[in-house]
């Protein structure tokens, strides 16, 4: 759990020395050098947070200590003072995390074969430097700085996903199809989840901060937060996003019925959970229409449980799309498989390059890690993901979502 103090600390430390090169180093693009200052902050420990201590700062719950440590700060407002409080935070725990990452990255040496995911290391490197030459933003001014470079941070790291994919492509070539004779195969995969797991901690410890501007404190939201998260609401949506997806690729969708508990609401990160369903439904629709063909496509359920007592609310969807051979069972959730036509994944590498995690312009299949994501989702609050096939019948997929509470975020 964090303690207060910990996480307010920063106040009063002079501003830290750049103990290495600038931006504009030609030698920064070499993915193998490591700065001391690097190496210094990868060997730190993160900060443990819980979900309720962030939502509480976010709330405006600890401005009692904002006085006492950030004398020098300008800030009148409740609003600026948990911005300040909140950046540096950020300010002080994202260089520890990025360096950790930054160096796992690097220390893999299957992973670093591939140039994709030299760049993705190389954009922690950079973002890290970035932290680290940025003022601590205990004024309004330094605060608006340090805002705008955590929107680029935010940006720059925007294609990560895809970038890994291509990365898990190039290395897939290099093995063949053969994932299961591959000696390495466990530890890429142990890395791949530790890798995606912090990143979605990271992701939303700046994502909470960037949103928290410009939110009204009486809106249900606390930064990605909504305590009134509706799931009929996410799978109405990710329904019309998969639907588009899918008609883009085969001229037609099925259709998909919400059934159950479409009234509920529950505190939830909405997004999380509209990344898991829109997964869950373009396999479930790339699946129905390659058993059915678009002529008599049986309808896709999503299924919505919940009862006062319940531990989780429960997500099922449901489809007639043939199933998945038993064999293949334990290969879905591997980061390097998939059974959509390579040519698709070519496109990309040839094509996409601009394309970003979450872009309408993904295909309906083909990157091959979309289950493994969901499933680190669905995980990271404490729920999870599971899949029952009936081969030649079809797929039900169930999500569980952790009702959130005093959790510790990783
Ligand atoms: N509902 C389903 N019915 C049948 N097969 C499925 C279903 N869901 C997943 N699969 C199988 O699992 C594989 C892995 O799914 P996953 O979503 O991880 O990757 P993908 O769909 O191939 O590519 P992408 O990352 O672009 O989604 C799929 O290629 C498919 O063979
Ligand atoms: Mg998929």
């Amino acid at each position: 759990m964090l303690q207060l103090g910990f996480l307010f600390s920063n106040c009063g430390h002079r501003l830290r020395r750049c103990f290495f090169s600038s931006l504009t180093d030609p030698s920064f693009g070499n993915p193998t050098e490591i700065s001391d200052d690097l190496s210094l902050y990868a060997n730190k420990q993160q900060t443990a947070i819980s979900l309720k201590t962030l939502l509480d700062t976010g709330k405006g719950k600890h401005l009692h200590l904002f006085d006492k440590m950030y004398k020098s700060s300008d800030a009148k407002s409740d609003d600026q003072k948990v911005q300040i409080q909140v950046a540096n935070f950020l300010h002080r725990e994202l260089p520890v995390r990025l360096a950790h990452r930054a160096i796992k990255l690097q220390s893999n040496s299957v992973m670093t074969k591939s140039k994709y995911v030299n760049q993705v290391c190389n954009w922690y490197k950079r973002s890290f430097e970035e932290l680290r030459n940025c003022p601590i933003p205990t004024s309004l001014e330094n605060e608006s700085k340090f805002y705008r470079l955590i929107e680029g941070i935010y940006d720059r790291h925007s294609g990560t996903l895809i970038n890994m994919a291509k990365g898990a492509h190039e290395i897939r070539s290099e093995l063949g199809q053969d994932i299961d004779g591959f000696s390495d195969y466990d530890e890429i995969q142990d890395h791949l989840n530790d890798f995606y797991m912090s990143r979605i901690g990271i992701r939303l410890l700046i994502g909470q901060y960037l949103a928290l501007k410009g939110v009204p404190m009486e809106s249900t939201y606390i930064g990605m937060v909504n305590s009134k998260t509706s799931p009929y609401e996410i799978a109405k949506q990710a329904i019309h996003d998969a639907s588009y997806i899918c008609s883009r690729t085969h001229g037609d969708a099925p259709d998909v019925t919400i059934h159950g508990r479409t009234d509920l609401t529950f505190p939830y990160v909405p997004s999380h959970i509209s990344y898991i369903l829109v997964e869950l439904v373009k396999n479930s629709m790339r699946a129905t229409v390659e058993s059915h063909g678009v002529d008599l496509m049986p309808n896709i359920k999503i299924i919505i449980a919940d009862g006062e007592k319940n531990e989780d609310v429960v997500i099922k969807v449901s489809d007639e799309g043939g199933g998945i051979p038993r064999s293949n069972m334990n290969r879905i959730w591997s980061y390097l498989f998939t059974t959509a036509d390579p040519s698709v994944l070519n496109a990309i590498l040839n094509n996409h390059d601009d394309v970003r995690d979450f872009d309408m312009q993904i295909p309906l299949a083909g990157l091959g890690y979309g289950l493994p994501i969901a499933r680190n989702y669905a995980r990271y609050f404490g729920g999870d993901l599971t899949i029952m096939s009936m081969e030649a019948y079809g797929t039900d997929s169930y999500i569980y979502l952790s009702r959130l509470n005093d959790r510790v975020l990783k």
